[in-house]
């Protein structure tokens, strides 16, 4: 391994950088947050990114930013607005705090985004990850980020575990100082289309000549975690243009305060109008949706208007449900 690289040496370092940079400029994916130095849309766009697939955060990310196109819009918007525009993306303890850190912005900064990491940090929902790809990318503060994606581009780059504050402090020396945004939206790129989990595609590598483990990485498939099969029945009660939904309690674990359809008594003999299949964490989930009447213990439940269902913050299971039955645009 002639080549590779040592952290110390200044032309190692500069290599690495030179290469990643113009791979990056030629090849990255055309996203939108990645046409805007908008502190707010790149907000919105790395709270999105958390737990969620490039591809599902795409829609919802035009969607949202047309409905709040400022850090005041968001803020003054009540918590069902935002939580309806956040539905389908799961994890809506991501869209209290960015609601909850739009006011404090809105309230004490007179609107105006923090423009540096620690002050970022500072508010809900922004820890070091956020915070750093906020302020490298809206202002070029040099602060590098590392999330599993640049984890394992450094792991096998020196081909050794990194654990803690070293892949923080290996992520720093590395980091190119006169363009940290496009730096670290370069490792994590490289991280998500080449350098992937299981099998890389090392052939592809802008910077395989530098790479301690290039072509070496294990064949074996990544372990998968152990997932749950559950199912489930749900009543789908339609009266002319409207449709009962339930409210779930404030107090839930998961998804408070959101709306759903309500559950239909576990004997039902019919056929049901639809199976849907549904991913959530750890289970999988095969619910039936069958048509009925009122049930008889329908607490908390509400006709609600087809033409308003939009407007409110209903899970992403009752969305895609809606949508498959050509309720809901
Ligand atoms: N993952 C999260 N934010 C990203 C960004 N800005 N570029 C690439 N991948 C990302």
């Amino acid at each position: 391994m002639p080549h590779a690289i040592d952290l110390t040496k200044p032309t190692h370092t500069r290599s690495f950088r030179r290469n990643l940079l113009t791979w990056y400029r030629e090849h990255q994916r055309s996203l939108p947050w990645r046409k805007t130095r908008d502190p707010y849309r790149i907000w919105v766009s790395e709270i999105m990114l958390q737990q969620t697939r490039v591809a599902a955060v795409l829609e919802h990310y035009k969607r949202f930013l047309k409905k709040f196109p400022t850090v005041r819009h968001l803020a003054f918007a009540t918590e069902a607005e935002v939580l309806a525009a956040w539905s389908g993306l799961g994890y809506y303890r991501r869209a209290r705090m960015l609601h909850r850190a739009a006011k404090l912005v809105a309230t004490e900064r007179s609107g105006r985004v923090p423009q540096t990491a620690a002050e970022l940090r500072i508010l809900p929902g922004i820890g070091r990850y956020t915070a750093n790809a906020i302020a490298s990318i809206a202002f070029g503060e040099p602060v590098a980020v590392v999330d599993g994606n640049v984890e394992r581009v450094l792991e096998r780059l020196l081909q050794k575990k990194l654990s803690g504050e070293i892949v923080w402090r290996t992520a720093q020396a590395l980091l190119d100082l006169t363009s940290p945004g496009d730096f670290n939206q370069a490792m994590m790129e490289l991280g998500a289309t080449i350098c992937i989990p299981g099998v890389p595609l090392c052939y592809d590598c802008p910077i395989k000549k530098q790479c301690a483990s290039r072509g070496m990485e294990r064949k074996e498939p990544p372990i998968p975690g152990k997932r749950m099969r559950r199912s489930s029945s749900l009543l789908l009660v339609r009266r002319r243009d409207a449709i009962l939904l339930q409210q779930r309690a404030h107090n839930e674990r998961f998804m408070p305060g959101m709306w759903e359809l309500p559950e239909a008594a576990s004997e039902i003999a019919r056929e049901p109008l639809l199976r849907v299949k549904h991913s959530i964490t750890t289970s999988d989930w095969s619910v039936s949706v069958f048509s009925g009447p009122v049930p008889r213990l329908a607490l908390k439940t509400h006709l609600v208007p087809l033409a308003g269902v939009s407007q409110l913050p209903i899970t992403g299971l009752t969305r895609k449900i809606l949508r498959k039955l050509n309720l809901l645009s």
